[in-house]
């Protein structure tokens, strides 16, 4: 029996050993791999970003980390804004991950090398990755140096999603397939649906 099913097996809550580790060591909080889009149409260039995740709802807003010494880092400086480019688990889309993140913009094209399409925003002059099923066009709000990255709020402006990702007009929670990053090490989103939020209040 492995770990999570002999967790399973086991009944009720119940106390572990434990011990103190290094604070800058890895924890188990999973982050998404995305890829953003910064810099305008021509010098639009493509970073894969760990540091992710939404931070207000209304208006709905994006928070993400760049370090100061990464080539998109002048880009956003710049022109103060950003799309995230959400991927699928696909081999294809994965590489593209992979390879945005191992790679300078300030040497390669990762447009031309991935065979990547621009596609026009709708509010904002930073393309979207036609490709990746999910786009969100974010313009920013604030930023803060924090230690050793500066943090971008960015207002969600427009957001594009692949039809067959959608029920009706909003997310269909059992079509997500994307990619989670944990120390290192790429995982696949394998829809193990464990509860609806609020189950514990029923009877
Ligand atoms: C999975 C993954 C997650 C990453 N997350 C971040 C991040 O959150 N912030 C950051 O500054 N760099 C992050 N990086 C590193 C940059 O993507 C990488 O340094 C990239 O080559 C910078 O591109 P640029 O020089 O074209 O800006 C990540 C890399 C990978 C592979």
């Amino acid at each position: 029996m492995d770990n999570f099913r002999a967790k399973e097996a086991k009944e009720g809550l119940s106390c572990m050993e434990k011990r103190l580790i290094d604070i800058n060591a890895n924890g188990p909080i999973v982050m998404p791999a995305v890829v953003v889009t910064v810099g305008t149409w021509d010098e639009a260039n493509l970073i894969t970003l760990a540091y992710v995740g939404k931070v207000a709802a209304e208006p709905p807003v994006m928070a993400i980390s760049i370090r100061p010494s990464r080539y998109s880092s002048s880009l956003i400086e710049k022109h103060g804004e950003f799309v995230i480019n959400v991927p699928d688990s696909s081999q294809s889309q994965l590489h593209a991950v992979d390879f945005c993140g191992t790679r300078t913009g300030k040497k390669v094209d990762k447009w031309k090398e991935l065979n990547l399409t621009k596609e026009k925003a709708k509010e904002i002059q930073a393309p979207i990755i036609k490709e990746f099923p999910w786009n969100f066009e974010c313009k920013v709000i604030e930023r803060k140096k924090i230690g050793s990255h500066v943090c971008y709020w960015g207002e969600v402006l427009a957001v594009h999603a692949a039809v067959d990702t959608l029920k009706g007009d909003g997310l269909d929670e059992t079509k997500q397939d994307q990619l989670i990053y944990i120390a290192g090490t790429y995982y696949r989103m394998e829809n193990a649906t464990c509860g609806k939020q609020g189950f514990s209040r029923k009877k």
